[in-house]
Formats: C-alpha cells, structure tokens, sequence
C-alpha cells in the first residue's frame, strides 16, 4: 500500500513539474506588450513621457517602446528611470515610482523573448493620469500673449500679477501646470495674496509682470500670503487629499513666480497654471510649515560653503500647535549631495520624514504621505543636508569652484523643507488619505 502511494506521488510529482515547465515556457511565449508590458509603463514612465511634459520622447504606444527597448532595460536596470530620489527604506509615499524586481524582470523577459506586442485592450478604461477634458478649471493663471523671456546668461525671475480673479471665496482642490517650454522654464510657484499683504496693489486692474536676475522672493512676501502649489522639475500636476484644499479668499490677488534657466536666444513662452475646485466642499484648509535656510534655527549657519569644501548644514524648527502633515517638499539646488529631515516628538520619539541619499537637482517632488503625520507641539523638525563645492561635484555650476551663499538662484544654495499640511484633528493619527479630487 505504502508502496503504491509513493508511486502515486512520484507520477503525480512527474506530472505536475512537465505541466509547469510547459506552463513556463508557454507563459514565456505569451508575455505581450499590450497584456504585460504596457500597463507598467503607463503607470511609471507615461505621465512624464508624453506630450506637453518634461521628457524629451514619449513613451505611449507599442512603436515608441519597442525601438527603445534596450535602453529602456538600461535606464530601469540601474534605477534612473523612473527618477524616485527617496529611500522608500526610510518612508515609503503615496506618490512613489519604483520598479519591482518582477517588474524589471518581466519587461526584461518581454525583450528576451521577441518584444511580441499582442492586443491593445480598447474597451479597458485608460489609466487618467490628468483632469478630464469635461473638468473645468476654475482659475487659469497664463502668461500673457505679448510676454517675451530675454536672452540672458543669467536666471531670470518674472512675478505675474492676477487680479480680479477671485471675485469670492473659492477653495481649491488641485492644480496642473503647463510650462511651455520643459527646458526654459526651471520652476513656478503659485501664491495668494490677501489685502494686507506687500505685495497687494490697491486700485491694480490688470496682470502686472515684473522681471528681476534674482528675486528676494521672502523680502516681498508677508506672513500672511498663502504658498499654494509649485511645480519643480518632474512634477506637473497636484492635488490635496479629500476633503482638504486651500481657500482663496474674496478679492485676493493671484502672483505666479516662474524662475527661467539662462537663455542665448529671445524666447517666447505660454505658461499656465489651471486651478482646480475641491470635488467635495472641503472641511478643513491646508497650511504650511516652512523650515528655510537661515531664517530658522540654523545650528551652524548660515548657509555658506566656501570653495573647495564640503560642508553639512542643520536647521531646527520645533512646532507651535499640534499639525497633521500629508506631504512634504525638500528642497536644494546643484552643489546638495544628500537631504535629510526626521522629527522628535515631545515623547522623544523620532519620526522618519524623508531620507534623499543621493541628491539630484533635475528631481524635486513633492511627496505625498499615505497617511498622516502628526506632530504634536513641541515638536522638533530636524533638517540636513550635505554639500560638495568641490570640482569632483559634477553638478557644480563653477569650475573652478567658487564660494557659494544663499539665494534662489540656481548657482547659488538653498535648504528648505516645507511641510504641507492642516492644524490637528483627533482621528488623523494613521487616517489613510485619499488623493483622488
Ligand atoms: C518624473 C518624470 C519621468 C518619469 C516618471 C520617467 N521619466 Fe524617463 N526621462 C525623464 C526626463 C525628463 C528625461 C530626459 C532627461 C534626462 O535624461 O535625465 C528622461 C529620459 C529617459 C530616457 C533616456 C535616457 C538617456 O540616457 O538618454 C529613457 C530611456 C527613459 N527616460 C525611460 C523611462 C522609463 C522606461 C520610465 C518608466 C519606467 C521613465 N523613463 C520614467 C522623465 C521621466
């Protein structure tokens, strides 16, 4: 008896090994771009390689993959695409980019066996990595027809005064940028100024452009104008989570920042930023923390490295009311090398907030939380950062190195962290947010 059940098993063994090796190499056979392949692309490379964003070819259909194939195993094999600067090791984020190791494999396994492109799937509802055609902004911010960005070896900074466009309180859910020219324009900021505010012009009808090489940007701003989103390289749409926006309040102006590289030649560049209603009436309005270079406490300041060194930088900000954070936006320019900000709450625990072990100027994201981060009063944020003003920095803008300070411009320094977020509610410690207005 025993006997036969060990040769039962045997066959049965025999059996079920060819039928996974058959099942294998069929499988192997069957990996097809629209069915395997496709679906991981459209949610990691398209919502940057497409038109109108910052990559330079896109990557949406079976003929722009596959001519690319082995650079794309290339650029995913050694982890630069897609660009995720944050060690998800330390804090994983809602809006993370990274590749699984079966991912890269499949897509590896997919080129191995003849790049077969199978069937588009037509009736399967795309992936709307952007606002619906029908969705209508409910402010435009654009850069007037007749605006021109002069030739110039320097960066250039242009504010766009809004008037008139807030003609009641509207609360704003999410945003999407449109910056004409990826390569010209370096970054834009969106801010709400209210009556108080210096940089309020009583009696101002129309939009008011003014163009400055370097721009104190926090000189001009008071407390109680509003940062509402930005768009660094890499991030062209935002949204807060449900039932948070941020609320523009009656009368209040609309300044847009647009930074622009060094140009050689006259350029002319359409930017606009469209604003969107919160889909559900919000119940709470977002704030943010900012811990900025020199204006906090920086421990060993101020920002300052002289040529040839390599220094590191601390900044401490403890918490005045108790603050539940959804994101987090770290922020430097060429010569970081790393970026780091944990907290200490009054109970002495450390909260991770997020870890940038290899710094890049191109990638600067906002990171979304997935779920709350609170910090009770008295917390400390703490910040670090790390910078190379050496020649063995290839990102530094100088050769030979000079000395660098602190200042917006690109060749200059920045450590900066905001932290986005609305004041405390019980019920916020590991609430689950929802990105989806
Ligand atoms: C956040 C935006 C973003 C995402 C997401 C992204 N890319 Fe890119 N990619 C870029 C930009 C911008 C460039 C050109 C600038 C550069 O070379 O750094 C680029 C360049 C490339 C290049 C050319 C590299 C070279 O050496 O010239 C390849 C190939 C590429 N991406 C593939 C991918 C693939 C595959 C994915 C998804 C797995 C992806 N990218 C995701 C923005 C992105």
């Amino acid at each position: 008896m025993i006997i036969k059940i060990k040769k039962y098993l045997k066959k049965l063994f025999i059996a079920i090994t060819f039928n996974c090796i058959l099942f294998t190499s069929f499988y192997g056979q069957k990996i097809t771009f629209y069915h395997d392949v496709f679906p991981i692309i459209q949610k990691n490379c398209s919502p940057c390689h497409s038109k109108n964003s910052s990559a330079p070819f896109g990557l949406l259909t079976y003929k722009d993959v596959a001519p690319r194939a082995r650079q794309i195993q290339k650029v995913i094999d050694s982890g630069v695409m897609p660009p995720w600067p944050a060690d998800a090791g330390y804090q994983s984020f809602q809006n993370e980019r990274i590749l699984s190791e079966k991912e890269k494999k499949l897509i590896g396994n997919w080129i191995g066996s003849g790049m077969k492109k199978g069937v588009p799937n037509l009736f399967k509802k795309k992936e709307n990595h952007s606002k619906s055609k029908d969705s209508k902004p409910e402010i435009i911010l654009m850069v007037p027809d007749s605006f021109i960005v002069n030739k110039s070896l320097k960066d250039q900074f242009a504010r766009f005064y809004f008037p008139n466009l807030v003609e009641n309180d509207i609360e704003i859910g999410s945003f999407k940028f449109y910056s004409g020219n990826p390569e010209i324009v370096h970054h834009m900021e969106i801010w709400n100024c209210v009556p108080d505010s210096n940089a309020f012009e009583p009696g101002l009808k129309n939009p008011k452009i003014e163009i400055k090489d370097d721009l104190a940007l926090t000189s001009h701003l008071t407390q109680t104008d509003n940062f509402i989103s930005g768009i660094l390289p890499g991030n062209l749409e935002e949204s807060y989570p449900e039932g948070i926006s941020v609320l523009l309040p009656k009368n209040s102006v609309m300044l847009a920042l647009i930074h622009y590289a060094p140009v050689l030649t006259e350029n002319k560049i359409q930017s606009k930023i469209l604003l969107y209603k919160s889909k559900n009436p919000a119940l709470r309005y977002a704030q943010t923390i900012s811990i900025l270079n020199n204006k906090d406490k920086m421990l060993n300041g101020p920002l300052f490295i002289p040529a040839n060194s390599i220094k590191e930088f601390h900044s401490v900000k403890v918490i005045e009311a108790d603050f539940s954070a959804f994101a987090v936006m770290p922020h430097a320019h060429q010569l970081c090398k790393n970026f780091f900000s944990f907290a200490i709450n009054p109970e002495g625990d450390t909260i991770p907030i997020v870890r940038i072990n290899s710094w890049n100027f191109q990638w600067q994201f906002l990171y979304r939380f997935k779920e709350f981060k609170v910090f009770p009063a008295g917390t400390e944020i703490h910040v670090m950062a790390t910078y190379d003003n050496t020649s063995n920095n290839f990102q530094n803008p100088f050769n030979p190195p000079r000395d660098v300070g602190t200042s917006n411009r690109a060749q200059d320094e920045m450590m900066a962290l905001f932290l986005i977020g609305v004041p405390f509610k019980s019920g916020d410690r590991g609430k689950i947010l929802n990105y989806g207005q």
